[in-house]
C-alpha cells in the first residue's frame, strides 16, 4: 500500500473515497436498561464543508453511534471526492487511537469489498498528530491483510494507496517519519501473519527458517540455522526431545542485529516457539480443532517478523532473535511420558505430558539467548490453553521477573494499543512443577496452567529480567471483525518494537 500524507483541504481533495470519523458527543451513557438518548454525531474534522456535506445524514436520527458503524455517500456536495464515507468510532470522550486503528482498518476493509482500490482518511483532531497518523497507517495495513491464499475464487481486494489528510499546523517532517515508521511496522505485522497463516505442510521448520533467511538477506541481518547435529551438541535436551519424533528436520534460528554504534549492553534477546504443528505428541490432542495447531509457530513468526522491523527502523540496540522451530509428532521416535530429557542448563525435566512441549523448545531458548550474551529476554508463545481460560481472545498473558521490565513493556503495550494482563508468578505456584524424579516437571495440571507453564520458564530465564507473553487466545482471531480478518493476528510484533524502541532512546 502506497501511503501519502498530505496537508490540503480536505473538501478540495479528489478521492475515490473521503473518510471521516464521526463520534459521539451525548452526554449520557447508554446502557441496557437506561432510557436511550439519541446519540449527537459530530465528524472529528474541522472542515465545514465536509461537515456540511454530512449534515443532513449525522441530523437524520438514523444513525445509532455505535462503533464501525458505517455510511456511505456518493457524489457528497461541495466536496471533490467521488465518496464519503462515515465511520463512527463510538463515544467521543473515550476515543483513544486505540480506536483510531481499528477504525481505520475497518475503513479499509469496508472499502475494499466494494472493489476500491484509494482513498482519503482525515485523521481526527482530538489525537495528537503524529499518534495519529501512526495508528491509521498501522490500522490501515492490519485491515487490508486476507488469508484466501489457496481459493481458486480468491479476490485478492486490497487497497493500493491510502492518502493522510493531516491538520495543516502539525511538524511535517515529523508526521513523515511516523508515517514511514508506521509501515514498517504494519508491514512486518503482516509479515508475519503471512507466515502464521501457511499450513504446516507449506511451513516446515525448514521453511520458516528459510523465510527467516531470506528476510534476514533483505534487510541486512546476520542469519544462522542450525538443525539436529547442532541441536545435539548444544545438549539442548529439551529442544530435542521435542524434535525427535518428527521425520522434519528441526531449526534453531538465530537472527543477530547488531547496529554500529550501539553500547555492548542491553543486548535483547526475543525467542519465540516455532511449533510448526502441534498434535501434543504421544499425549496426542483430540481430532476436533486440531488444524489450528498450525498456529503454533506464531510466537516464532512474531519474532521473524519483529527483527525485520527493527532491521529496517535501526535503534540504536543490540538484538538477538531466536525460534526453536520444530514439530511435535507422536512416532516411533517420539519422547513418552515419564522420559526425563536433560536441557540445556544441566537441569533434568520429567515429561509428564508431550504436549506441553513449548516449554521445552523455549527453556533451550531462553538459555541459550543468555548465553549468547542477552541481557533481557522476552519471549512469545502459544503457549497454554489455560491463558484462554483466564483472559479469553481479548488480552495477551504477560508474566515478568522483574517489574521495571514489566513497566516498560505495558508503556509499549499502551503505545502500540495491543492488550496485554498480568498474571502472577509467586512461589507458592513452584509445588505444581515438582518431580519426584527429577528437577521438574513439564506439566503443573490444569489449575493455574498458563502460570505453571510461566514458572516452568522462569527456571531457565533464572535472574535474567525476562518477560514472558503468552498469545494463544489472541494470534488467532476466531472471527472476522470490522477491522481485521479471520485468521492470524499479529498480535505482539507492535509492543515488541515499541519495547526494543525505548532502550534506544
Ligand atoms: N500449543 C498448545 C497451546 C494452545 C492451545 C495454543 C490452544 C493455541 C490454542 C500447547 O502446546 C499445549 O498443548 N498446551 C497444553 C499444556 C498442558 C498439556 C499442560 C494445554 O494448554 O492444554
Ligand atoms: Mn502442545
Ligand atoms: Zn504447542
Amino acid at each position: 500500500m502506497k501511503i501519502t500524507l498530505s496537508f490540503s483541504t480536505p473538501a478540495e481533495v479528489e478521492t475515490e473515497a473521503l473518510v471521516a470519523a464521526a463520534l459521539d458527543h451525548g452526554e449520557k451513557e447508554r446502557t441496557g436498561s437506561a432510557k436511550k438518548e439519541k446519540p449527537q454525531l459530530k465528524l472529528a474534522t474541522g472542515d465545514a464543508a465536509v461537515q456540511s456535506a454530512a449534515a443532513d445524514l449525522l441530523a437524520s436520527g438514523e444513525l445509532t453511534g455505535k462503533p464501525f458503524e458505517t455510511n456511505l455517500l456518493h457524489k457528497p456536495a461541495g466536496l471533490k471526492a467521488k465518496r464519503l464515507l462515515l465511520i463512527s468510532g463510538g463515544s467521543a470522550k473515550k476515543f483513544t487511537s486505540y480506536d483510531l486503528r481499528r477504525i481505520a482498518g475497518a475503513a479499509v476493509r469496508t472499502l475494499k469489498s466494494r472493489g476500491i482500490r484509494s482513498f482519503a482518511f482525515i485523521t481526527p483532531q482530538s489525537i495528537p498528530a503524529e499518534e495519529a497518523v501512526r495508528a491509521i497507517v498501522e490500522g490501515a495495513l492490519v485491515g487490508n491483510f486476507d488469508t484466501d491464499y489457496y481459493r481458486s475464487d480468491r479476490k485478492d481486494q486490497k487497497i493500493d494507496a491510502l492518502t493522510i489528510l493531516a491538520g495543516g499546523n502539525a511538524d511535517h517532517a515529523a508526521l513523515e517519519t511516523a508515517a514511514h515508521e508506521a509501515q514498517i511496522i504494519g508491514e512486518s505485522q503482516n509479515f508475519t501473519r503471512d507466515l502464521v497463516n501457511e499450513p504446516s505442510n507449506r511451513m516446515t521448520p525448514t521453511i520458516l527458517a528459510d523465510h527467516a533467511k531470506q528476510m534476514c538477506q533483505e534487510v541486512g541481518l546476520k542469519c544462522e540455522v542450525y538443525g539436529a547435529d547442532k541441536i545435539k551438541e548444544l545438549k539442548m535436551g529439551a529442544f530435542w526431545g521435542v524434535a525427535q519424533g518428527s521425520d522434519e528436520p528441526p531449526a534453531l534460528i538465530v537472527m543477530k542485529y547488531e547496529p554500529s554504534g550501539a553500547p555492548d549492553k542491553p543486548v535483547l534477546g526475543l525467542v519465540g516457539k516455532g511449533i510448526t504443528f502441534d498434535t501434543g505428541g504421544i499425549s496426542i490432542k483430540p481430532a476436533d480443532g486440531m488444524e489450528k495447531m498450525k498456529y503454533d509457530m506464531a510466537g516464532g513468526a512474531t519474532m521473524i517478523g519483529a527483527m525485520r522491523a527493527i532491521a529496517l527502523l535501526k535503534p540504536k540496540v543490540k538484538v538477538i532473535g531466536i525460534v526453536c522451530a520444530t514439530e511435535n509428532m507422536p512416532s516411533g521416535k517420539a519422547q513418552k511420558p515419564g522420559d526425563v530429557q536433560i536441557a540445556m542448563s544441566g537441569k533434568s525435566i520429567e515429561i509428564i505430558n508431550t504436549d506441553a512441549e513449548g516449554r521445552l523448545v523455549l527453556a533451550d531458548g531462553l538459555f541459550y539467548a543468555r548465553q549468547l550474551g542477552c541481557t533481557h529476554l522476552v519471549d512469545a508463545a502459544t503457549l497454554t490453553g489455560a491463558v484462554v481460560v483466564a483472559l479469553g481472545y481479548a488480552n495477551a498473558g504477560i508474566f515478568a521477573n522483574d517489574d521495571a521490565m514489566y513497566e516498560r513493556f505495558h508503556k509499549a503495550n499502551a503505545e502500540a494499543g495491543e492488550k496485554m494482563w498480568r498474571l502472577p508468578l509467586d512461589d507458592e505456584y513452584k509445588d505444581n512443577i515438582k518431580s519426584t524424579i527429577a528437577d521438574i516437571v513439564n506439566s503443573g495440571g490444569r489449575w493455574g496452567g498458563a502460570i505453571n507453564a510461566a514458572m516452568f520458564l522462569k527456571e531457565f530465564a533464572e535472574d535474567t529480567p525476562w518477560i514472558h507473553l503468552d498469545i494463544a487466545g489472541t494470534a488467532w482471531m476466531e472471527d472476522q471483525k470490522p477491522w481485521i480478518a479471520k485468521g492470524p493476528s499479529g498480535i505482539a510484533l507492535r509492543s515488541l518494537v515499541e519495547f526494543v524502541k525505548s532502550f534506544a532512546s
